[in-house]
Formats: C-alpha cells, sequence, structure tokens
C-alpha cells in the first residue's frame, strides 16, 4: 500500500470502540478518506486497563481504516479521558522586554502560569490561553506586536495521571503507530460538533460515552472549563442487565432497540422481548421497566454535569445552550431530558466540518475521532512525536521550532 505525506489520522480509544479516522489535507479543509471502528476490550472508565487487549482492537481498527483509505497509517492524534483528568485556571504576569509583545514573551507568560505544583505522577497536557491583559487592558486575544509593560495571560490547564497518557503511546507504538499528540477527548470533540459561534457565545459540549461522560464549557471563543466523569452508557447497560438479570450483551441490545430516558412518556402496556430475563430462556417484559431502570442513572449524570457547569462558574452564561454528542446520547428521548434537566436547548452534535465519507461518520460516536483529524491538520506543522525513544529528538524539533518562530 502506498504512503501518502498529505493524511492526518485522528485515533480515538474509547471504552466501547476504538476508531481511526483518515483525513486527506486539501485547500478545502480535511476530507475523510478511510475509516475502521472496532470493539474496544482493553479500557475501563475510559482508562487503559490491559494493553494486550487494547491493542488487538487498535490493529483492527487501523487495518479497516488504512484499507479504506488506501495508504498506511504511521502517526495518529489519539485521545485521553478518564477519572484522573484534573483541570483547573490559572494565570502567569511577566514584565515585557522591549515594551513590544514578542513570542519569547508569550512563551514567558505561559511558562510563568504553568508554573504551578502538581505532582509526580502527573504531567500536563494542554495549556489553553484564554485572555490576555497588557498593563490594565484586558480580554485581549493576540497580544503579539501590543505595545506595554506588563503582559498577563489567564489559562487553562488541564492534567492527566502520567501512566494513563504513557498506556495509551505504548498501545499506540506496539500498534506501529507514532502518537503525534494526546489531546482531551472532549477537546477533540467540540472541534467536530461546535461552531464557532456557539464557542463565542457560550456552550458546554457534552461527550456522553460508554465509560465516561466529558464536558467541556467554551466562552468567548476560549475554554473555560473541562472535566471528565467516569460513568456513561456502559453503567446504564449494567444497571439494565443487574436489574432483569440477563447478560450484557442482551441488556445492550435492548437499551439500544427499546431504551428510552422518561419511563414515563412510554406506554404502560407495551411488552418487548427479552432473550434471557431473570436468568430464564425468551420472556416478556414490560417496556416501562427497562425505561425506569434506565433514567435513574441518566438523572445521576444529568446532577453530576449540573455539579460541573456550577463549578465552572458560566452557569448563567451559555448563550448557545448544550451541544451534546457521544453514542449514549442516540438513545431515545435523551436530548429531550437533558433539556429539561438543564432547562437549556441541547442539540445532539454530530461531526461537521469535513467533507468525503460524511454519510459514515455521520453519527456523534465519531465526533472524538473526527475532531482528532481537524486538530492533528491545525497542528501539522509542528508536529512533535512522543513516546518510543525520541525524546531528545522532539526536544531538538521543538527548540527549532521556537527559533524558527522567532525568526519568521
Ligand atoms: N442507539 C443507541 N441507544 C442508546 N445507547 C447507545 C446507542 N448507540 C450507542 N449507544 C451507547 O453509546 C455508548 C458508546 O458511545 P461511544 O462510542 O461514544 O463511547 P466511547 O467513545 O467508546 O467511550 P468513552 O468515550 O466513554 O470512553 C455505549 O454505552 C452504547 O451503549
Ligand atoms: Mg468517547
Amino acid at each position: 500500500m502506498g504512503k501518502k505525506s498529505n493524511i492526518v489520522v485522528g485515533l480515538d480509544i474509547g471504552t466501547s470502540k476504538v476508531c481511526v479516522v483518515v483525513g486527506e489535507m486539501t485547500e478545502r479543509g480535511v476530507e475523510v478518506i478511510g475509516v475502521g471502528s472496532h470493539l474496544s476490550q482493553g479500557l475501563r472508565k475510559g482508562v487503559v486497563i490491559n494493553i494486550e487487549a487494547t491493542v488487538s482492537s487498535l490493529k483492527k481498527a487501523v487495518e479497516e481504516a488504512s484499507l479504506m483509505a488506501g495508504c498506511e497509517i504511521h502517526t495518529v492524534f489519539t485521545s485521553i479521558s478518564g477519572g484522573h483528568i484534573k483541570a483547573f485556571n490559572s494565570h502567569g504576569i511577566v514584565a515585557v522586554k522591549n515594551k513590544e509583545v514578542m513570542v519569547r514573551d508569550l512563551e514567558r507568560v505561559i511558562d510563568a502560569a504553568k508554573a504551578v505544583a502538581i505532582p509526580m505522577d502527573r504531567e500536563v497536557l494542554h495549556v489553553l490561553p484564554q485572555d490576555y491583559i497588557i498593563d490594565d487592558q484586558d480580554g485581549i486575544r493576540d497580544p503579539l506586536g501590543m505595545s506595554g509593560v506588563r503582559l498577563e495571560a489567564k489559562v487553562h490547564i488541564v492534567t492527566g495521571a502520567v501512566a494513563s497518557a504513557q498506556n495509551i503511546i505504548k498501545c499506540c507504538n506496539r500498534t506501529g503507530l507514532n502518537v503525534a499528540e494526546v489531546v482531551l477527548a472532549p477537546l477533540a470533540a467540540a472541534e467536530a460538533v461546535l461552531t464557532d459561534e456557539e464557542r463565542e457565545l457560550g456552550v458546554l459540549l457534552i461527550d456522553m460515552g460508554g465509560g465516561t461522560t466529558d464536558l467541556a464549557v467554551y466562552h468567548d471563543g476560549t475554554v473555560k472549563h473541562t472535566a471528565a466523569i467516569p460513568i456513561g452508557g456502559n453503567h446504564v447497560t449494567n444497571d439494565i442487565a443487574a436489574g432483569l438479570r440477563t447478560p450484557f450483551n442482551d441488556a445492550e441490545r435492548l437499551k439500544q432497540r427499546h431504551g428510552f430516558a422518561k419511563a414515563a412518556m412510554v406506554r404502560e402496556d407495551e411488552r418487548v422481548e427479552v432473550s434471557c430475563v431473570a436468568g430464564k430462556g425468551v420472556g416478556t417484559i414490560f417496556r416501562q421497566i427497562l425505561c425506569e431502570i434506565i433514567e435513574p442513572r441518566l438523572d445521576e449524570i444529568f446532577e453530576l454535569v449540573q455539579k460541573e457547569i456550577a463549578k465552572s462558574g458560566y452557569d448563567g452564561a451559555l448563550a448557545s445552550g448544550i451541544v451534546a454528542t457521544g453514542g449514549s446520547m442516540l438513545l431515545g428521548g435523551a436530548v429531550a431530558m437533558a433539556e429539561r434537566s438543564f432547562g437549556l436547548p441541547v442539540r445532539l452534535g454530530v461531526p461537521a466540518r469535513v467533507g468525503g465519507l460524511v454519510d459514515i461518520i455521520n453519527n456523534p460516536v465519531y465526533a472524538t475521532a473526527v475532531g482528532l483529524a481537524l486538530h492533528g491538520m491545525k497542528r501539522q506543522d509542528r508536529v512533535i512525536f512522543r513516546g518510543r525513544d525520541d525524546k531528545i529528538l522532539s526536544k531538538v524539533k521543538h527548540r527549532m521550532s521556537d527559533w524558527l518562530n522567532e525568526f519568521f
């Protein structure tokens, strides 16, 4: 199979599935030319717990995408999530050296903002600038070239467990892939499903997957808050399996075919077939009973999301409402239930902003993988490989790109 130089690959390692999106970079943006998806078996609540099983899923998904795209896959942008993710806002102040803000002043102020003590077992995944203040003027988006003596930066810092990120990189490397960047999953999903206007006006992105429910709050075009709640659709399925005493796979099928978020909206006399109920053979149950199992778990997840919104301090500032994505939002009535719970308009987020195989990726389960490819396109100019033993090489590359930035 041939090599292509203008491709960018998003690899979403989720709790339910691993998914690869191959994008071709054109002047119009990213055209999706290959998609591969395979059941994920090595993760729990968004975190890799079995390397062998994850690698085996990765190999299958990569092979599928590579065959469809007709090219080899060597480098990927991949996602991270899980209960270990912790994010907070910080700020830094520096004196502007030559009375005019230059690239090195920006780097110094970002360094100052991220100079916070974090435990040895955690690493900084993202430092996202929110706002720059020069002297006392705030609200500056692009301070480069502006005059002033004091530069202040407000940033959002995302940290995660070193071991979790390393395990993701290890899985990719063992699949024969280089990792260009590990991106927080909801930030990637946001790339694919949010519009620029929503990010400006204020929006909450919810990505409800199988093992985690990830969040990102945007306002004024920047990230204000992120969080990963380690509960998702798999917990709903587990509740059904336990409540009806049916195997997980049957419970999953039942949820997808007959599940509904609001039990009171389901007809009282409607019955559905279950291939194994109460440990016995085929039987029927009232559909309402199934939905009575689903509803409290969704309520619990939405309550936890509400707490995060309150924590962010942006509960009154989400003018564009909520964009909800991830496979669990496909549950019947989930979007309407979210609207009632949060008292805000909610729309289902499906990947947009790409061309090519749109029929395949027109599904919320692909939001993160498509977003990773879009993010990758933005970053193509300064790819730094992570993992393997190329730390020195990456540092040199980083230095060189810094020098080049300063010169040009
Ligand atoms: N039609 C449907 N109705 C209800 N739930 C669904 C439907 N389709 C998928 N799901 C649920 O979506 C979840 C998987 O979503 P998704 O593919 O976004 O997760 P993931 O990215 O693999 O996991 P995570 O992001 O949590 O690590 C599963 O819990 C599955 O039961
Ligand atoms: Mg996901």
